[in-house]
């Protein structure tokens, strides 16, 4: 969406807000020996308080609240009781909801406790590059040179990009214009970021694979050459200089 009035942006910083918050508490509140539906269960309660509606829940039928993605699942993870984390996991979060009509999308990728198997570079690599990515969107750059920034930077830390998962407009729909907000040079996109527009950016950073994969549950993806692969997400709106980070509440940043 394109942001045309007062009330429009306090309609994205609430439900921003109620999707940060809820990132964050279940980013701590995540411990060894609980389930993924666990943890679930408590992102739900909090977006329930916020009176939001999980995006993934209401409008694909998903079944969970939020995606929680553990190790070698790159993305949208179905909350599970058989899911048990454990010391040393690498943990992704995606909080995507509704509230008044208005649609935000944010995650994290973390490691759980002491980084007993290294993945603490892989998600800090992400975290960087989200962070130098999203500096560097103003009015009038082309989305194409922000999915090449992407991609040298996580092949300088010796690592490659999901090639197809993507950022992605929001705001009035949880996906909207423009679709695809690569991590690598699309020759072909020709669009660029407008000023007041809403958008999800999102890195995909992976150790082995290029693309994720859907398994046979229709919803979880696994790396085409398996390995891991971290995310971080904000939902920001767009200016003529430094974009407003509309999910920074979610801390992925410290
Ligand atoms: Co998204
Ligand atoms: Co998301």
């Amino acid at each position: 969406m394109s942001i045309t009035s007062e009330a429009e942006l306090q309609g994205m910083q609430k439900v921003s807000e109620a999707v940060a918050l809820t990132l964050r508490e279940m980013c701590a509140y995540a411990r060894p020996g609980m389930s993924t539906k666990q943890l679930d269960d408590y992102g739900a309660r909090i977006l329930m308080d916020y009176g939001a509606k999980s995006a993934p829940y209401a409008t694909y039928g998903f079944p969970g609240f939020t995606c929680i993605s553990v190790n070698k699942e790159f993305c949208h993870g179905i909350p599970s009781d058989k899911t048990i984390l454990q010391e040393g996991d690498l943990i992704n979060i995606d909080v995507s909801a509704e509230l008044n009509g208005f649609w935000a999308d944010n995650g994290a990728s973390f490691v759980l406790g002491p980084d007993l198997h290294g993945h603490q570079k892989l998600v800090d690599a992400s975290k960087d590059i989200l962070y130098k990515a999203i500096h560097n969107i103003k009015g009038g750059v082309r989305i194409a040179d922000i999915g090449q920034m992407i991609e040298t930077e996580a092949k300088k830390r010796g690592f490659r990009v999901i090639k197809n998962l993507t950022g992605h407009g929001t705001g009035r729909k949880l996906h909207e214009a423009p679709d695809e907000i690569a991590n690598y040079r699309d020759p072909f996109n020709k669009e660029r970021f407008r000023k007041n527009s809403v958008v999800a950016i999102e890195t995909f950073i992976s150790t082995d694979s290029t693309m994720a994969v859907t398994q046979s549950d229709g919803w979880t993806m696994l790396g085409n050459r398996g390995g891991y692969m971290a995310q971080h997400e904000h939902t920001i709106v767009v200016t003529d200089g430094k974009p407003v980070i509309l999910t920074e509440k979610n801390g992925i940043w410290g």
